[in-house]
């Protein structure tokens, strides 16, 4: 499934700024692009943020001014990316050819590589082959130095007409990779989670520092890593049947610095004692680069009834899957009380979280 290949994304210090300063209503304007169903969940953290003003939110953008040091937004986890955002007074792009609005441009891309390091740049728009667009990318990329990929230029420029008024606005990506290939992410495995839906289905399950959490099927480790660097837990372990998995998911853990137990164990016979556990990640086989359809018609329900087990009274279990209807029918017919969290869209796969809680 592609789920997003990891990178490794690229760090670039700068010094710390202080804390923000003046008039919110001039404090350069970004947008965070969002994977659809995770808005909310991207509001929250960019909430969290000392001087973020959210201006607006729509489908998968969350607008915001940020008066503050942008590094703090290249550690955004909820959110696919970040965009400077500038606006020009001009009615067509043909308009941001002129002198000083190229100069203005230049300049202002000038720094959001310099605090990035892009090396590549492109340009997504409606019309980008167009004559107009082909000089306006020639000239950036000439007087930016940076060579013109189209296919995966790292300093994404987006140009569009600007939101609710008049005029074109250009959107910088302020880091090269996206953010969701995390720096800890130094192996990935055919159906690695998108780390931005671990984080997600995370942070809508809530976080509790007495939790005792297992992350059966952990394959590449990333709800492991995503709660470990998210808080305190009282414990947590991951298991796998493939000891692929296990030394992926233990390599991750290394990587990100967190000390997370990892075994080549069959979820379904652990042979651990009833109510082991207080919260379960589970991320299922969805049956198509995983598992197949009809394995998992048979492994939902020894699973469900498993976990039930190994549940502690009161407990919880976050299940991510994109066999929507095998698992909502077994689900119903199992002991487990359950609700939909969120649907996310990512990559043509549109997979659903559920929060089950045991009686
Ligand atoms: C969808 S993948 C998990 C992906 C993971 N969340 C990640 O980010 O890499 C499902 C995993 O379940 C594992 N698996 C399947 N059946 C299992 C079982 N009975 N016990 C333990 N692991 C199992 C597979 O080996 C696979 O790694």
């Amino acid at each position: 499934m592609p789920r997003r290949p990891a990178r490794t994304a690229q760090k670039t210090r700068r010094p710390q700024r202080s804390a923000p300063r003046g008039n919110p209503a001039d404090w350069p304007l970004y947008e965070a692009e969002v994977l659809r169903g995770l808005e909310e969940v991207a509001r929250t953290e960019l909430g969290t943020i000392r001087g973020l003003d959210v201006v607006a939110a729509g489908d998968e953008a969350v607008r915001f001014r940020y008066g503050g040091d942008p590094d703090r937004l290249g550690r955004l986890r909820s959110v696919v990316a970040v965009y400077a955002v500038r606006v020009w007074d001009v009615p067509r792009p043909r308009g941001l050819l002129g002198h000083q609005q190229l100069g203005e441009l230049t300049a202002w891309l000038r720094g959001v590589v310099a605090a990035g390091g892009h090396r590549s740049l492109r340009v997504s728009a409606a019309g980008r082959d167009s004559e107009v667009m082909e000089r306006l990318t020639a000239e950036m990329a000439g007087a930016l130095g940076l060579p013109h990929q189209p296919e995966d230029g790292e300093l994404r420029l987006r140009l569009r007409p600007a939101a609710g008024g008049t005029g074109w606005e250009v959107l910088a990506r302020l880091t090269p990779k996206p953010l969701s290939a995390r720096d800890w992410r130094v192996c990935n495995r055919e159906g690695g989670l998108n780390a931005s839906i671990a984080y997600g289905a995370l942070a809508l399950a809530g976080l509790r520092a007495s939790d005792r959490i297992f992350n059966p099927m952990c394959g590449s480790g990333t709800l492991l890593v995503e709660r470990a660097l998210m808080g305190p837990y009282e414990a947590m372990v991951g298991v796998d049947i493939d000891a692929g998995a296990v030394a992926c998911a233990r390599s991750n853990l290394k990587a990100a610095g967190r000390d997370v137990e990892v075994a080549q164990v069959d979820a379904l016979s652990t042979g651990l004692p009833p109510r082991s556990f207080d919260l379960i990640l589970a991320d299922l086989p969805w049956g198509d680069d995983i598992g197949t359809h009809g394995g998992n018609a048979e492994l939902y329900p020894a699973f469900l009834n498993e976990m039930h087990r190994l549940c502690s009274r009161g407990g919880r279990m976050v299940v991510i899957t994109h066999e929507l209807r095998l698992f909502e029918r077994v689900l119903a017919d199992s002991p487990w009380q359950g609700r939909e969290l969120a649907q996310v869209y990512s990559g043509g796969h549109h997979p659903k979280m559920y929060l089950l809680t045991r009686g």
